[in-house]
């Protein structure tokens, strides 16, 4: 008998679901730890008073606080020096209590965010930016911190039963936060992906988005991947929060991915929704990356 497969109600993968088991998972490896006389600790620090990234941070601190770490929450005027902002960072680095540190990024103009990484003790560097990491995520090295919202991405599928082996996978965005490691990760051995980065300067994005099997959208882009860009029976991936207004709304916005799901979800096999798919798993992987600092700390 054909298989006939249904195009028009593609499977939801609902980040929220699998990012609340992954923290489960962090609770009982959290009373662990305790029991070994360890807390996990984490210092996120907020430069500036950008109004998206002080909603990450106020979430990633309350996830700590919830899961029982020593949690740290450092706000910073717009107006830090860059010298003071590395002070910070030095105390972090020396503090015992805190096993891991995050800068959320992008910081104000004025700091040069490279300097900022690089100053950050790269055995407390839970977004895994530092070269250090970055040297053994490429070198496939498991002590590695890996990025958090590609590292959510890859449990999503993983924990979905998507099999990457094999398959084309486009990454849209190069970006060092999701692109760069998001490609590592799916070409690693064991995930066995055959990987596209592709990028503003792409010549015909759109036909080289159609090859994918696995699509991943990072740029940034309100609703900028339409259905023609999409395989049918692709499995799309939207890292993309974006708020854009939206006069139906009491609050006059609403959030959107870089996929225009309306019309993208029809054509594929699975989809991440806008909010509720990578976000959850970003913040699910931090918590699980301070634990991996917090053991390695021993
Ligand atoms: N800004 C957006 N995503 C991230 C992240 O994963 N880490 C940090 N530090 N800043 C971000």
């Amino acid at each position: 008998m054909r298989s006939i497969r249904r195009m028009n109600q593609p499977r939801i993968l609902d980040g929220k679901a699998v990012a609340a088991t992954v923290l489960e998972e962090c609770r009982t490896e959290t009373a662990a730890l305790k029991q070994k006389g360890i807390t996990p600790g984490l210092a996120v620090v907020l430069v500036g008073s950008d109004p998206a990234s002080a909603v990450y941070v106020g979430s990633k601190a309350r996830t700590c606080a919830d899961l029982g770490f020593h949690s740290v929450k450092i706000e910073l005027p717009e107006d830090t020096t860059q010298e003071e902002l590395l002070k910070v960072v030095a105390d972090l680095n020396a503090d015992p209590a805190v096993h891991g540190i995050l800068v959320q990024s992008p910081p104000p103009k004025h700091i040069d965010e490279e300097t900022v990484i690089r100053a950050i003790n790269p055995q407390k560097d839970v977004d895994g930016f530092h070269p250090e990491n970055v040297a053994k995520l490429v070198l496939e090295d498991s002590s590695a911190f890996v990025p958090c919202t590609p590292a959510g991405c890859m449990k999503l599928l993983e924990i979905s039963g998507i099999d990457t082996r094999g398959a084309e996978a486009v990454i849209i965005g190069r970006s060092m936060i999701v692109g760069k490691p998001m490609a590592m990760l799916l070409v690693a051995k064991g995930s066995d992906a055959t990987v596209t980065i592709a990028h503003s300067r792409t010549k015909d994005l759109a036909a080289v988005c159609r090859r994918a099997d696995i699509l991943i959208a990072a740029v940034g882009r309100p609703e900028m991947v339409k259905a023609d860009w999409v395989k049918p029976g692709a499995v799309v991936i939207d890292v993309g929060i974006n708020r854009i207004p939206d006069a139906t709304r009491k609050s006059g916005s609403r959030l959107t991915g870089d996929i225009d799901y309306a019309e993208v979800a029809p054509r594929c096999a699975a989809i991440t929704p806008v909010p509720g798919g990578v976000g959850p798993m970003t913040i699910a992987m931090l918590m699980k990356n301070t634990i991996k600092a917090a053991r390695q700390s021993i």
